[in-house]
C-alpha cells in the first residue's frame, strides 16, 4: 500500500530516495516525504501529491545528507494532508519514522503516550511508532532495545523504517514486506526490490519479526526477542528494474502491448517445477483456488479449465471471503493462491489459514521472492516483469498462460497451448493493430454512466475483468453479467442507448449469446460486439481472430483493456495511477 525506503551509504541520500520512491509509487501515491540527517540533525520535507509534483514544489532531492528515509502514502488512518504525510518525527527531532501497514492498537497506545506527555501532530496510526521509539530510546539511547520494546508494543501489520539522529537507520517487519539491498558501506531497506535495483542486486528478504539496524559500519539482524538471526543473501534479477515507459505514454499501455511476449514467457515453465506442482494438485481431496480482484478472475477461468479438460473439480473462493468458508479445508486439501504481487493481505491471510488447517499451498505469482511464493509448497512464476500500471493487464494474461500450461500438463496436452502459442500471438497482434479503432469506439462512449458486459462460460470471468478495468481506469460504473442471466433481472436496466458489450466468440456459447444480444438490442441498447464473427446486431464491432475455443479469453480481454485505457484518457484520468487505489493491497 505505502512504500517505505531507507538508505545509508556514501552517496547523497535525497536524490536516491526520490528516485526509489518514483519506482515504488505504484504502491500508494497520495503524499510523499523524505527525511535525511545532516550534521546530526533530522531534516524532513513532505507534502501531498505524486512524487514528481512534491519533489518539484519542495525540492526534496536537494535535502543534504547521506542517510535518510522516504515514503509514499496510501491513506488508511487520517485524511490526505501534509501533516499526515510521512515521515513522522516524535516530539523531539531525534527520530523520524516511515511506516507501511496498520497499527491496530494505535488508539490505546496514543492515549498512553499522550498521558506520558507526548504531543501528536498527525491523525495517523503510524505516528505512535515514532513516539514509542522516542520513549524507549530516550531512556538508555540503545537503538536495538528501543526497536525491540517498540515492536513488542505494536499489534497489527507493519513494516517500518526509522532514522535516528546518530546516523542509524533501522527497520522492522511484521506481515508487510521489507527487503534489504546491500551496497558498499551501507544498505537500502525497502518495501520492494524496485527501491534499490539500480544500485544492487544483492538482497536480504526479512522474515516476520525481524529487525535490522544499520549504519555505514554494521548491519545487524535480530528478532523481536533480541536473538541474532541470519538470512540468506539472494541475488535478484536485474530485469526487475526494467520499469521504464519506453515509447509509450503510460505504463498501462506499454504493459497491454507487452502481452505478446509476456504470454509466451509465462507459458515457458520449467518442466520439473510444473510436474511437481501438478503432482500436489492432482493428489488433493479438496481443491480450492483463491485470489483477489483480477487474480480472482483468473481463478474463475482456472475452475472452468480444470473441470472441462482435467476433470478436476474445485471451488473458487475470493481471498477476502476465505476465512468464512472453512468447513472442508483440511490436511487433505490443496489451496492454489493466485497473486501478481504475492503480497496481497487478503491472499496471505487465506494462505495462512489454509496452512494452519494442514492444507498444502500452491501458488501462481509474478514476484517469485514474494511472501506468498515463500510460504508455498510449490509455486509457478508468471515471469511477466514488473507491472507498474496499478490495473493488472499483462499479469492477468500471464496468470492465464500459466494456468493453461497447468491444465495442459494435467490433460496430456489437450488444450495445446504448450505446443504452439503462435496462433494466440497472431490473434493478439491483430487486436493491438486495431487500437485506434477501439479508441474511436471509446470516443462514442464519453458520456456513458453505465456499461454492461455479457459473456457465458469462460467469457463470463472476462466480462467481470473487463468491467473491473473500466471501473478502475475510467471511473465508469461497469458490470459483468452472465449473458444467460440478463433475462432474470438485469434486462430491466436496459433502455435506449445503454451500452452493452457482448463477448461472443464462435464457440459453444455463440448461439445463446447472440440471442441475448438481440433481446438487448430490441430494448434500445447500443451493442458492442467482440467476436470473430460479424453480425448485424452490433452497432460497433471489434473483430478478434478465431483461435481454439478454450484460448479465446486470452485474446478477448485485450480489446477490453484497450477500451478501458482510452475511456480513462477521455475522462482525463491517469490510467497508471487510478484514484484511491494502490497496486499492492497489503492491508485487510
Ligand atoms: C485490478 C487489480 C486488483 C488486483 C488485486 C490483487 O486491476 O489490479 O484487483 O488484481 O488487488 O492483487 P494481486 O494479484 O497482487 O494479489
Amino acid at each position: 500500500m505505502c512504500s517505505i525506503i531507507g538508505y545509508t551509504g556514501r552517496l547523497y541520500a535525497a536524490p536516491i530516495l526520490v528516485q526509489s520512491l518514483k519506482r515504488m509509487e505504484y504502491r500508494g501515491y497520495d503524499s510523499v516525504g523524505i527525511a535525511t540527517i545532516n550534521n546530526g540533525k533530522i531534516l524532513i520535507r513532505k507534502g501531498i501529491g505524486k512524487v514528481a509534483e512534491v519533489n518539484e514544489s519542495l525540492d526534496l532531492g536537494h535535502l543534504p545528507g547521506q542517510i535518510g528515509i522516504g515514503h509514499t502514502r496510501w491513506a488508511t488512518h487520517g485524511g490526505v494532508t501534509d501533516k499526515n504525510a510521512h515521515p513522522h518525527p516524535g516530539c523531539t527531532n531525534d527520530i523520524a519514522v516511515v511506516h507501511n501497514g496498520i497499527i491496530e492498537n494505535y488508539s490505546e497506545l496514543k492515549a498512553e503516550l499522550i498521558g506520558l506527555g507526548h504531543k501528536f501532530k498527525s491523525q495517523t496510526d503510524s505516528e505512535v511508532i515514532a513516539h514509542l521509539l522516542e520513549l524507549h530510546y530516550s531512556s538508555h539511547r540503545d537503538i536495538r532495545q528501543a526497536m525491540i520494546e517498540t515492536c513488542k508494543k505494536l499489534s497489527g501489520t507493519y513494516a517500518f523504517v526509522a532514522v535516528f539522529e546518530d546516523g542509524t537507520v533501522s527497520g522492522a517487519r511484521y506481515d508487510e514486506p521489507l527487503i534489504i539491498g546491500i551496497v558498499d558501506s551501507g544498505c537500502f531497506i525497502s518495501s520492494d526490490v524496485l527501491g534499490f535495483i539500480e544500485y544492487t542486486d544483492k538482497a536480504i528478504f526479512l522474515d516476520n519479526r525481524d529487525i535490522v539496524v544499520s549504519n555505514r559500519d554494521r548491519l545487524e539482524l535480530f528478532d523481536f526477542d533480541g536473538h541474532s538471526v541470519t538470512r540468506p543473501i539472494t541475488q535478484v534479477a536485474w530485469e526487475l528494474g526494467a520499469a521504464e515507459k519506453g515509447k509509450y505514454t503510460h505504463h498501462t499501455l506499454k504493459e497491454i502491448h507487452e502481452q505478446i511476449q509476456t504470454i509466451i514467457e509465462a507459458g515457458n515453465q520449467n518442466n520439473e517445477k510444473l510436474y511437481s506442482f501438478c503432482d500436489i494438485l492432482s493428489n488433493a481431496k479438496n481443491l480450492y483456488i483463491t485470489g483477489s480482484g483480477t487474480s480472482y478472475h483468473s481463478a474463475l477461468i482456472a475452475k472452468h479449465l480444470f473441470s472441462r479438460f482435467a476433470k478436476i473439480r474445485c471451488e473458487t473462493i475470493m481471498s477476502s471471503e476465505f476465512q468464512y468458508m472453512l468447513d472442508a479445508v483440511d490436511d487433505k486439501s490443496v489451496l492454489i493462491a493466485i497473486s501478481q504481487s504475492g503480497e496481497t493481505a487478503d491472499v496471505l491471510q487465506a494462505v495462512k489459514i489454509a496452512r494452519q488447517m494442514g492444507s498444502k499451498i500452491l501458488s501462481v505469482v509474478n514476484i517469485p521472492t514474494s511472501s506468498v511464493a515463500r510460504i508455498s509448497d510449490s509455486f509457478l512464476s508468471v515471469n511477466c516483469g514488473p507491472e507498474i500500471g496499478v490495473a493488472a493487464t499483462k499479469s492477468f494474461t500471464g496468470q492465464l498462460s500459466v494456468l493453461y500450461s497447468i491444465v495442459d500438463t494435467l490433460c496430456n496436452g489437450c488444450v495445446g497451448i504448450s505446443r504452439d502459442k503462435s496462433e494466440i500471438i497472431k490473434a493478439i497482434e491483430l487486436v493491438l493493430d486495431d487500437e485506434i479503432k477501439i479508441a474511436e469506439i471509446a470516443d462514442t462512449m464519453e458520456d456513458t454512466k453505465d456499461i454492461y458486459i455479457l459473456g457465458r462460460s469462460l467469457h463470463y470471468p472476462i466480462s467481470l475483468e473487463g468491467a473491473l478495468k473500466i471501473k478502475e481506469l475510467a471511473y465508469i460504473h461497469a458490470e459483468g453479467i452472465p449473458a444467460g442471466e440478463i433475462k432474470h433481472g438485469p434486462l430491466a436496466l436496459i433502455e435506449k442507448n445503454t451500452i452493452v458489450i457482448v463477448i461472443n466468440p464462435s464457440d459453444a456459447t455463440y448461439n445463446s449469446t447472440i440471442s441475448s444480444a438481440y433481446e438487448i438490442k430490441a430494448r434500445g441498447a447500443t451493442v458492442i460486439g467482440i467476436s470473430d464473427k460479424l453480425d448485424e446486431v452490433y452497432d460497433h464491432f471489434i473483430k478478434i481472430a478465431k483461435v481454439s475455443d478454450p484460448l479465446f479469453p486470452l485474446v478477448e480481454v485485450i480489446p477490453l483493456q484497450i477500451l478501458a485505457y482510452y475511456l480513462a484518457l477521455k475522462k482525463k484520468a491517469d490510467p497508471d495511477y487510478p484514484r484511491n487505489l494502490a497496486k499492492s493491497v497489503t492491508v485487510r
